[in-house]
């Protein structure tokens, strides 16, 4: 039986990895911080643990896996990443867990790693034209990522891409383009667009308004996550490390992502757009390299990817107001009952 260890696998897209890898007949170990928020993994083996700590690495990386996946990271959207908080975390984190893993990986004999890595690695410069974004995996140098996580990306890339020239560690790096999905972080601060306007879409009445922030008009693609782990299996099959983009071509601005959202949602919606963290002004994945290489490109239209995110997240929006709503009943009759035995004791 085939073995893997999917590092961050209590998060996103480890999540529907583990489901995948298990259909497909692995033995899989999943570590993280946390247990996922959203579904019950089907895990051979859970750890939880911190990958910053190369103790925990030690543990969970006792055999030469034939694949090891490495997701975990300190990341999020733009609310998390380019307002400049989080960057010390972000930097020493991830870089802490790919410099542990890296190691590690390479004196147990892994046959395969495959390492996530993003397309907040391409230098902003060439992302400043929200209609001609470029990012060509050849466009990276001279470096320049507007983000610190962007820079993280980059260092880790160079990190597993020199253990496989020193050491013969086999990786595989791709270059995510803004993936989004069901069982996708969709509130507190770390979610991404997609997800954030599906939340607010759900949240709005017919004919209300919603916040977007900045003018609206910055670009992106977004890819719905089970095209994107078809591109890392593919990629793990192949006889090719990357770095490769694995993204949707079609790009949106984010206004038009809301209008689709409420589309969807079949409501009217305006928005109101306000000052809030943007990072780079377009991006859209380049898709030339990928079609070369594995003879395959991601090809979902958008509102396909959207339509089941929007009916999760909607769900997830009435849940959490009955549970309010429960929690509140709760508080008063705990406080009516508290009320009642303090006036017996009077
Ligand atoms: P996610 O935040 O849902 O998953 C990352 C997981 O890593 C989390 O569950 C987190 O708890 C775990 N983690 C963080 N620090 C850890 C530590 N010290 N020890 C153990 N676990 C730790 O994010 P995701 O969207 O699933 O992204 C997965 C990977 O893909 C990340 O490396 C991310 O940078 C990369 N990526 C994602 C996107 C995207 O749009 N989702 C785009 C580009 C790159
Ligand atoms: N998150 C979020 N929430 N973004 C919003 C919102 C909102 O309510 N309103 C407007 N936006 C805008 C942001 O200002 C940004 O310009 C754009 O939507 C996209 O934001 P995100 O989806 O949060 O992030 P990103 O595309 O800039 O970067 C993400 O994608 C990378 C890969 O392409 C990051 O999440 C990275 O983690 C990821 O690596």
């Amino acid at each position: 039986m085939r073995t893997a260890l999917v590092c961050g696998a209590g998060g996103f897209i480890g999540g529907h990895l583990v489901k995948r890898l298990k259909k497909e007949g692995f033995w899989v170990r999943g570590v993280d911080l946390k247990q996922h928020e959203y579904t019950q993994l089907p895990t051979d083996d859970f750890v939880i643990g911190d990958l910053t700590d190369i103790s925990v690495v030690n543990k969970v990386l006792d055999q030469p896996f034939d694949e090891l996946y490495q997701l975990a990271a300190d990341m999020g959207g733009a609310g998390y990443l380019f307002g400049g908080e989080n960057d010390a975390n972000v930097m020493h984190n991830s870089g802490v867990i790919n410099l542990n893993i890296a190691k590690r990986a390479t004196e147990m004999g892994v046959k395969k790693l495959f390492y996530s890595s993003s397309a907040c690695m391409y230098p902003a410069y060439n992302q400043e034209d929200p209609d001609n974004p470029k990012c060509a995996e050849n466009s990276a140098y001279p470096a320049a990522p507007d983000s610190e996580y962007g820079w993280e990306k980059l260092f880790s890339e160079r990190l597993y891409c020199a253990f496989h020239r020193n050491y013969g560690l086999n990786v595989k790096v791709a270059r995510f383009h803004n993936v989004f999905g069901i069982e996708g972080t969709w509130n507190g601060g770390k979610e991404k667009a997609p997800a954030a306007m599906c939340r607010k879409v759900a949240e709005v009445e017919d004919g209300g308004t919603i916040e977007v922030w900045g003018d609206g008009l910055q670009t992106r693609s977004f890819l719905y996550v089970d095209e994107c782990l078809e591109g890392v299996r593919r990629l793990m099959d192949a006889d090719f490390m990357g770095p490769v983009n694995i993204g949707s071509e079609e790009m949106i601005s984010i206004n038009g992502l809301a209008q689709l959202v409420a589309e969807v949602a079949g409501k009217k919606i305006h928005i109101k757009n306000i000052p809030g963290p943007m990072g780079v002004r377009g991006r859209n994945s380049d898709n030339a390299l990928i079609k070369e290489k594995l003879g395959w490109a991601p090809s979902k239209p958008l509102r396909e990817g959207i339509e089941k995110t929007y009916y999760w997240i909607n769900e997830q929006v009435k849940l959490q107001k009955a549970e309010v709503k429960l929690n509140k009943s709760l508080y008063n009759e705990v406080s009516i009952g508290s009320c009642s035995l303090q006036d017996s004791c009077r």
